[in-house]
């Protein structure tokens, strides 16, 4: 699919990214310095990602992915882990009425099986309702982790040796990208995390390897529209060898 600029953005980029990764941090801290408890950060958390996505759709940008809960969340205080499942539910929930006019694609990446019956039926069904809009592919990484998704697609191509699919001799790159959550998209072109933190935590492992990593000071909740631009700018800018010269 070839990109559909809608909007121009401030500096002109070279290039727009395909795929852009968001590691939303710092909801936390945000709730911090104000006073308040930890879950008025991920609501104003979730708030943000609504405007990210939007904007997302107006620049024409392909596939978002955002990281909402990683499989090592589930070690946070249970009242913080029920808030989040929680949340999750309602943006997907709401999805149906209010990303559904953004013309955004909703997509879960992540372990299922460990979530609740309800979240796994509303996954399913939001997924349904917006698989033929044709905007912005947002994957919401939920119970997700690289190194997880790795096991289980060591786990799925396994399967087709075991049962006579597929020859060890045949697995190769393309083999390995198809049993991933995101199979039959791009890589991860722009990563951004925010917060001031610069680690992966886990996130997209496979699909990053040749991403350009953007990181801002601004705490996830602070996180504007414009600021997705401006990564979206210096994206533009720089120059990707992916290992040539
Ligand atoms: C990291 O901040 C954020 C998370 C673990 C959750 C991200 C969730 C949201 C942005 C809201 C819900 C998402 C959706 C898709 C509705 P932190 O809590 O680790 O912050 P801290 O490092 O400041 O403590």
């Amino acid at each position: 699919m070839l990109f559909k600029r809608k909007e121009k953005i401030g500096t002109e980029p070279k290039h727009l990214p395909r795929h852009v990764g968001i590691i939303m941090d710092g909801n936390g801290r945000w709730a911090k310095k104000r006073g308040l408890p930890r879950s008025a950060g991920h609501s104003a958390g979730a708030e943000a990602l609504k405007k990210i996505v939007t904007e997302a759709n107006k620049l024409g940008i392909e596939y978002v992915t955002v990281y909402a809960f990683s499989t090592e969340n589930w070690k946070r205080p249970a009242d913080e882990v029920k808030y989040l499942m929680s949340l999750l539910l309602d943006y997907l929930k709401n999805a149906e009425k209010n990303l559904a006019g953004d013309n955004t694609v909703i997509r879960v990446i992540g372990s299922r099986a460990e979530l609740s019956e309800e979240i796994q039926e509303q996954i399913i069904k939001t997924e349904k309702l917006t698989e033929h809009n044709t905007g912005t592919i947002l994957n919401i990484a939920l119970n997700y982790g690289g190194r997880e998704e790795i096991t289980h697609a060591v786990r799925e191509i396994c399967a087709d040796v075991q049962r006579g699919a597929l020859d060890v001799g045949d697995i190769d790159e393309q083999t390995v990208d198809g049993k991933l959550y995101t199979h039959g998209q791009p890589d991860v072109d722009l990563l951004i995390r925010t917060s001031g933190e610069m680690r992966l935590s886990n996130f997209m492992l496979w699909q990053v390897s040749y991403a350009e990593m953007w990181f801002t000071d601004k705490l996830w909740p602070d996180f504007k529209p414009s600021d997705f631009r401006h990564a979206v700018s210096e994206f533009g800018q720089r120059g990707r060898r992916f290992g040539g010269i």
